[in-house]
């Protein structure tokens, strides 16, 4: 069971990613990968972050202006908490892989807001702590839609889509599942930030939206299907699904090589659907595989990727 103190959710986006920045539907599920964070009182006269895990020790600047792009994100936090002039020492044992594709950064801040809360005894909610860790989010790629965040706060399998006005609060509903649904993740090993797939795929939709909201209607419709073929347990519809989201994907070009290695490789091993999941460019992949689970895994791990069998609802 995953203890919920201090602790941030890991996810996978089944349905979405990319088209839920622009105002469709997604859907996302965490996954039994978390980030968890301890807060100290220390009499070092600042915030230290230490991430153990990656070698990472640093001094968060007081002034924003001096801080780099990892320091600003999670700043915002001490920012918007006014724990800036606090002597505290702020450790984070990452358990969800960096960049790939899992919602590690989103988890990361959860776990830090969270940790901070418990410590200081600030009673946040957990919608507060959603939108605090929206706010890194932002600082840390641009445009994004708030879903990382939102599976990492609640940790559920939600279908979600972002406001129309900055502000307002996102639509999100929970999808119970009479059954559990079991997904294989391949894990490419190759990094990936989801703020440079992210403007990638912007940069293109400048040049031409028409074109590129095409897609991403596309992309909204096979989600909504998607949350019937779930509800229904139509794995077969899903699986087709998520075949078709992976193309339009790609041509979003948010593919990479080891991507399309391991769709292939769960699809040759009897995956319904396969596709990658989250920023893409590398990262992470879901197959949908209920009868060949343990097959598709070890056709990854043989190809020298690693794998994770996961069940989500
Ligand atoms: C990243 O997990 C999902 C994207 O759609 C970005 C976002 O929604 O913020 C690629």
């Amino acid at each position: 069971a995953v203890d919920h103190r201090a602790c941030g959710h890991g996810k996978i986006i089944l349905l979405g990613e990319h088209a839920v920045v622009y105002g469709s539907h997604a859907i996302a599920a965490p996954v039994p990968l978390a980030v968890r964070a301890t807060a100290q009182d220390t009499n070092s006269g600042g915030v230290d972050m230490l991430i153990p895990r990656w070698g990472v020790e640093y001094r968060l600047h007081r002034d924003p202006a001096h801080r780099d792009s990892f320091q600003r994100s999670l700043g915002i936090i001490f920012d918007q908490l006014e724990l800036t002039e606090r002597s505290v020492r702020i450790e984070v044992f990452p358990n969800v892989p960096r960049a790939m594709g899992l919602g590690g950064s989103a988890a990361m801040a959860v776990a830090v807001i969270r940790a901070l809360d418990q410590h200081y005894q600030l009673g946040l909610r957990d919608d507060e702590i959603n939108a605090l860790a929206f706010r890194c989010e932002e600082v840390a790629h641009g445009s994004a839609s708030g879903i990382d965040n939102t599976v990492a706060t609640y940790g559920k399998l939600l279908l979600y889509k972002r406001a129309a006005q900055k502000g307002d609060a996102p639509m999100m509903r929970e999808l119970k599942l009479a059954k559990r649904i079991p997904l294989v993740i391949g894990i490419s090993g190759k990094e990936s930030l989801t703020a440079v797939t992210v403007g990638k795929v912007r940069n293109a939709w400048q040049r031409n939206p028409a074109l590129y909201d095409g897609i991403f209607q596309q992309i909204d419709g096979l989600t909504l299907q998607g949350v019937e073929a779930m509800q229904q347990y139509d794995l077969e519809r899903l699986g087709d699904l998520m075949n078709i989201c992976h193309g339009l994907l790609n041509a979003l070009r948010v593919s990479s090589w080891e991507v399309e290695e391991l769709v292939q490789i769960a699809r040759e091993h009897g995956a319904l659907g396969a596709k990658l999941t989250g920023g893409g460019g590398g990262g992470s992949i879901v197959a949908l595989c209920p009868q060949n689970k343990e097959k598709v895994a070890a056709a990854m791990r043989d190809a020298g990727y690693q794998a994770m069998e996961v069940e989500i609802g």
